[in-house]
Formats: structure tokens, sequence, C-alpha cells
């Protein structure tokens, strides 16, 4: 059993990597950890941000640790929302307003391409490894489906015709972001 701290309490995100990561990976959350408040999350990349997130927690708890960090890039608005894909709408991770924004900037684009970026950020003993995932796609006109969350209903990965909101989440899990990081960081643990 791999007894780790998984620096995350949104349930959805615990659902998705506990069925990746499988039964003997034991995952405690944050506030499992005893970190009850939000940890900030202001570095200019991805990368940064998950890095950020793992070293909080590790100076906090000394336990082995990793943080994710993801961006939604769309081409058609130069990268963005990126490094802001939470606070996009608002400063509250307002998921609906998130994806409101994004239907409102995209209006009338015809370039659709986006891609999800996540960074995995691990503390093992102090030592730090960082694993990357990236699952390309393009963005709806409108919302479909109602599975996953953030922006899940607006983004059909390459070679599917539904949303991530809307495909199984097995699915989503083999072929998503996340799901790409956070298999290399199970990979190196199984090295
Ligand atoms: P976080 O840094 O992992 O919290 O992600 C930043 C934002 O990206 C979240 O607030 C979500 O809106 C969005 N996001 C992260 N992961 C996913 C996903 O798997 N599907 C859809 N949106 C996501």
């Amino acid at each position: 059993m791999k007894k780790i701290v998984f620096a995350t309490n949104n349930a959805h995100k615990l659902q998705e990597v506990r069925a990746i990561l499988g039964p003997e990976w034991e995952l405690t959350t944050l506030r499992e950890a005893g970190i009850t408040e939000e940890i900030p999350e202001n570095e200019p990349t991805i990368e940064g941000n998950a890095l950020a997130k793992a070293r909080y927690v590790w100076e906090r708890t000394g336990l082995d640790c990793f943080a994710d960090d993801t961006g939604l890039e769309v081409d058609a608005l130069g990268g963005a929302p990126g490094v802001h894909s939470a606070r996009y709408a608002t400063d509250g991770h307002d998921f609906a307003a998130n994806r409101a924004k994004l239907l409102a900037e995209m209006e009338g684009k015809s370039d659709r391409k986006a891609r999800f970026l996540t960074v995995v950020a691990l503390i093992e003993g102090g030592v730090e490894h960082c694993f990357e995932g990236v699952v390309e796609g393009t963005i709806t006109t409108s919302e479909m489906g109602e599975g996953g969350f953030g922006y899940d209903p607006l983004f059909i990965p390459e070679g599917y015709t539904q949303t991530f909101a809307e495909i199984a989440p097995e699915e989503k899990n083999a072929i998503s972001h996340r799901g790409r990081a956070i298999v290399k960081l199970a990979e190196w643990f199984r090295q």
C-alpha cells in the first residue's frame, strides 16, 4: 500500500485519480492531512502552481505528497484561460460562469482547437518530480453533457464526437490530461 497526500479537496478529481491509481494507493486529502486553508496558486505557470501546492503540503506535514494543476489552452484566445482556468470569470472557482465566459469569448470563432494540460508535482522524501499530461481537442458552441466537471461539457477530445461530460468516466480517465499525468506518476513508482 502506497500512502500519500493528494493536495486536493475536489471530490471529482479525487474520484478520477483513485480510479486511475487503483486500490494499492491510499490517498489522503488536504483536509485529512490537516490543511483546511486554501493553498495560494499565484505562479505564472501550471508547473509552478503544481509545485507550489506540493511544497506547501510538504513544508506543513512532512508527508510524501503530490499536487496537480490544470489549464485549458484555447488557440483562438492566445492560450487563455491557461493558468487562469479556475478563476477565468470570477475569483471563486465558478465552473458554470467560467464556461459561460469561454462560450462568449469563442462566439463566431472558427478555429476551436484547444488542449488541457496537467502537471502533477510529486514530493517524495523531499525530492521533487514533475509529470505532464496533455489532451488535444476542440471547444463546442454550446454545453453538451452532465458528467465530469469544470470545462468538460465544452471540450471534445480529438478522435471523439462527444464531450468529456458525455463520455464514460473510465474513458475520460484513459485519455485525459490528468489521466496521462497520473499514469506517468504511477509508472515512476513502479520502476
Ligand atoms: P486545477 O488547477 O486542477 O484546479 O484546474 C483549474 C481549472 O481547470 C478548474 O477550475 C477547472 O475549471 C478546470 N479543469 C481542471 N481539470 C479539468 C477537467 O478534467 N475537466 C474540465 N475542466 C477541468
